[in-house]
């Protein structure tokens, strides 16, 4: 059984038919690639998994269940962790502050326990910080943990948004181009992160990305979107080579 299956799913915005009858599937331990043009539908696609869009017709099942009705912060809590494309940090928040929001989102403390430090709270925030160190440690931003996340590089950025993510125990984790704005070198490595992370932490991922040569080498599986449908989809090597994903990418640059 599929970790997150889409059966059909469709939206439209006004004339824009952005996804048109898409289905996939992401099996659990998976790295699965979503790639297409600019437009294609990729964020969309995001947004109807994380509920922040509803589709107008299709199926979302995660973990079996189907998600319709289902609020996106309930889909947080069921295990879905998302990054965007367009950074979303606390700019003026410390590196470490960024990672405990979600931690202190996801612990059981209570508000008044917390306006109190009651011992409890006290040790939940120790217990927090600790973790958010952790994950800090995991990608290697422990030396700039007090820094404000604003003044980072891109590339720090693009790690302190995999820590975020992954600080709220994520099963699923939908990274939309977490290489964008990195150099070739920080591109590089980036495969190896993720491969630790699934190794780590056990997180099935889907991974939107433009940089093809991080998706031929990350993913298990690739699905090609253009125009909103799916024209394309299997083991890199495949894809690859397939004449219509060749010519949807030819179209983009022409
Ligand atoms: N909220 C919205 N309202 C209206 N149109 C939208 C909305 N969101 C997306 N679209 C349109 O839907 C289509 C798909 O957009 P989407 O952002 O999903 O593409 P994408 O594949 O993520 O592209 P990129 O690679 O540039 O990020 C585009 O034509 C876009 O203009
Ligand atoms: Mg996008």
């Amino acid at each position: 059984m599929a970790l997150l299956d889409l059966t059909e799913v469709s939206i439209r915005f006004g004339g824009v038919q952005a996804l048109l009858d898409v289905s996939l599937q992401v099996r659990e331990g998976e790295i699965v690639g979503l790639i297409g043009p600019n437009g294609a539908g990729k964020t969309t696609l995001f947004n109807c998994i994380t509920g922040v869009l509803r589709p107008d017709s299709g199926h979302i099942a995660y973990d079996g269940k189907d998600l319709a009705g289902v609020k996106t912060h309930r889909r947080a809590r069921l295990g879905m962790a998302r990054t965007f494309q367009n950074l979303q940090l606390f700019g003026r928040m410390s590196v470490l502050e960024n990672v405990m929001v979600p931690i202190d989102a996801f612990s059981p403390g209570t508000p008044v326990g917390d306006a109190f430090r009651l011992p409890t709270a006290r040790f939940e925030e120790r217990k927090a910080e600790e973790r958010a160190r952790a994950l800090l440690y995991f990608l290697d931003l422990l030396d700039v943990a007090d820094l404000q996340a604003g003044d980072l590089s891109v590339g720090m950025q693009r790690r302190l948004e995999l820590a975020r993510a992954l600080a709220s125990n994520p099963r699923l984790l939908l990274l939309d181009e977490p290489a964008a704005g990195l150099d070739a070198r920080e591109t590089a490595a980036l495969a190896d992160v993720l491969f630790r992370i699934r190794e780590q932490f056990k997180v099935t991922m889907l991974l939107v990305d433009h940089d093809m040569a991080l998706v031929m080498r990350a993913c298990d599986h690739i699905y090609v979107l253009d125009f909103g449908r799916i024209i394309s989809e299997g083991p890199p090597e495949d894809v690859r080579d397939d004449p219509e994903v060749i010519q949807a990418y030819l179209g983009e640059v022409a």
